[in-house]
């Protein structure tokens, strides 16, 4: 492939944290160009995803288009002759993980000159990473962002016509695309996006800037969505959102998370979830909802941050320590037995000792029943990552570990509490550690490990627990 660029657009942070924008919904269908659907006969894509739920929803659509242009999908990328990774930018880890990878597909693209790599998603939607990628990378052929992913059959056509490398990342998120193509990666369980974007620009995080202004899909083309994943046969419809319970106050036609929740319940898909809910956005009407249907999972994942009024300040949360727990026992009143778990961040700018102490506080105060927890990475162009950091990476390090110990003491004592109980698992597939085992999720999303023959796959059994293992639970079918 000849060395030339050609760029579309380029991303630009004032126009990212630029919220005025107008938008529509477009029903028109993706159209193959005649070119592409001639190049892509007989030959193999392949999507390698980074990061959270989103961008594996956005590789189920890019894996739509790919597929209506004719390729199919491969094992792996050095099968492929389109490979596509699909990134994402919350923490450097995430990025370098991502370098890697480029990295180690060069020898690949050198024996095989034909062959197309992309990089898409969240870390593209950063000048400073296309200018690295551009500079260092030069077998990378294609970079496009997580606004113009519906883009993708046309940019490919004009990559392989036009023997060009090319950019197309845009920062402004345009309309709100339906009707697209999607393969998606189970044919039991789904995510459906509810919202895109998020507008709570929180200090130390990037998403509002790489996935844009929080836009709401119409409650009529979620709700058509998850019915027709419920006809198929789904037995789990996850809602997405970067704050899924903001859902609707863009639309400003009376939609809202509690109706939209309580009208997909009503469709009787066996398991319904949600993610990710921001605990300043989480109202009473909503914990009503969920308390109300059988089928809405009772498992809530309410990342709190931080335990310190100071720090959620700095971090821009815009909820205090006292109302994140008044929040957590409104919800443990109103849903018995309520799962809760959480996302944390340590050793934001300048936390001390004594404010990491008040976190420690608040999980023995919540006990969680599983936690997410990551040491803070400043992130380019965020508010936080321009604070002067007094913290160590060692004592960052030592909080995390003393932190987890006691998140561990809690999940603990919630898993130990499951043996001899039996309970409603999905199963998922043969276990990743043990293929002589099946693994699947409790409704509090629990995993269990249990014997069993591989036809129960995407189905709902019975699972009585024998053994819990902190992370995992070991048990046995139960025939009723
Ligand atoms: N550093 C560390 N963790 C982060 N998260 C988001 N941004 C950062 C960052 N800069 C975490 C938050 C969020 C989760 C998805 O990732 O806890 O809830
Ligand atoms: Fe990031 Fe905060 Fe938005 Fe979550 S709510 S995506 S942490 S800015």
């Amino acid at each position: 492939m000849a060395n030339k660029c050609e760029f579309l657009s380029l991303p630009d942070n004032n126009l990212e944290r630029n919220r005025i924008i107008s938008f529509s919904f477009n029903y028109d269908e993706i159209i193959i160009p005649e070119a592409l659907k001639k190049f892509a006969k007989g030959k193999k894509y392949y999507i390698h995803t980074y990061g959270c739920q989103a961008n594996y929803r956005d590789e189920e659509v890019m894996s739509g288009i790919l597929e209506k242009a004719g390729f199919i999908k491969a094992d792996s990328e050095i099968t492929s002759d389109v490979i596509i990774l699909n990134t994402c930018a919350v923490r450097e880890n995430a990025e370098d993980k991502v370098f890697g990878k480029i990295g180690e597909l060069k020898s690949y693209k050198q024996a095989n000159k034909n062959v197309i790599i992309a990089v898409s998603g969240c870390m593209v939607q950063q000048k400073h990473i296309i200018e690295r990628i551009l500079d260092k990378y030069k077998h990378v052929d294609l970079i496009f962002g997580t606004h113009n992913i519906t883009d993708l059959a046309s940019m490919l056509n004009e990559v392989i016509l036009k023997h060009v490398r090319l950019v197309d990342v845009k920062s402004l998120p345009g309309d709100i695309k339906e009707n697209l193509p999607s393969v998606r990666l189970s044919s039991f369980k789904a995510f459906v996006n509810i919202s895109y974007g998020c507008d709570k620009f929180c200090t130390y995080c990037i998403v509002p800037y790489t996935r844009g202004k929080e836009r709401s899909r119409k409650m009529n083309d979620i709700i058509n969505e998850c019915k027709e994943l419920k006809d198929l046969g789904y037995q789990e419809v996850t809602l997405l959102g970067q704050n899924v319970n903001a859902y609707g106050k863009d639309l400003k036609d009376g939609s809202s998370f509690a109706k939209l929740l309580d009208e997909v319940a009503k469709l009787g898909i066996p398991r319904v979830r949600f993610l990710t809910s921001h605990p300043w956005d989480f109202k009473e009407d909503m914990i009503d909802v969920i308390a109300k249907h059988n089928n809405i999972m009772k498992y809530i994942h309410l990342p709190v941050q931080s335990g310190s009024d100071e720090i959620l300040h700095l971090m821009g949360r815009r909820y205090t320590v006292a109302q994140y727990k008044n929040l957590v026992d409104l919800i443990k009143t109103k849903i018995p037995n309520v799962a809760i778990s959480t996302d944390i961040i340590v050793g934001f700018p300048n936390e001390s000792y004594e404010q990491f102490l008040e976190t420690v506080e608040m999980v023995k105060y919540v006990k969680y029943d599983s936690a997410f927890t990551f040491i803070y990475s400043p992130r380019n162009g965020t508010p936080a990552a321009k604070i002067k950091d007094n913290v160590s990476p060692k004592e960052k390090s030592l909080r995390f570990r003393e932190l987890v110990k006691e998140l561990e003491k809690t999940i603990k004592i919630s898993s130990d509490s499951m043996v001899g109980e039996t309970f409603d698992v999905l199963v998922e597939g043969p276990s990743e550690k043990d293929p002589s085992m099946l693994s699947g999720y409790t409704e509090k999303n629990k995993l269990v490990h249990f014997k069993g023959d591989i036809s129960l796959v995407g189905k709902i059994i019975k699972v009585k627990i024998n053994e819990s293992h902190l992370y995992s639970l070991i048990g046995e079918i139960v025939n009723e």
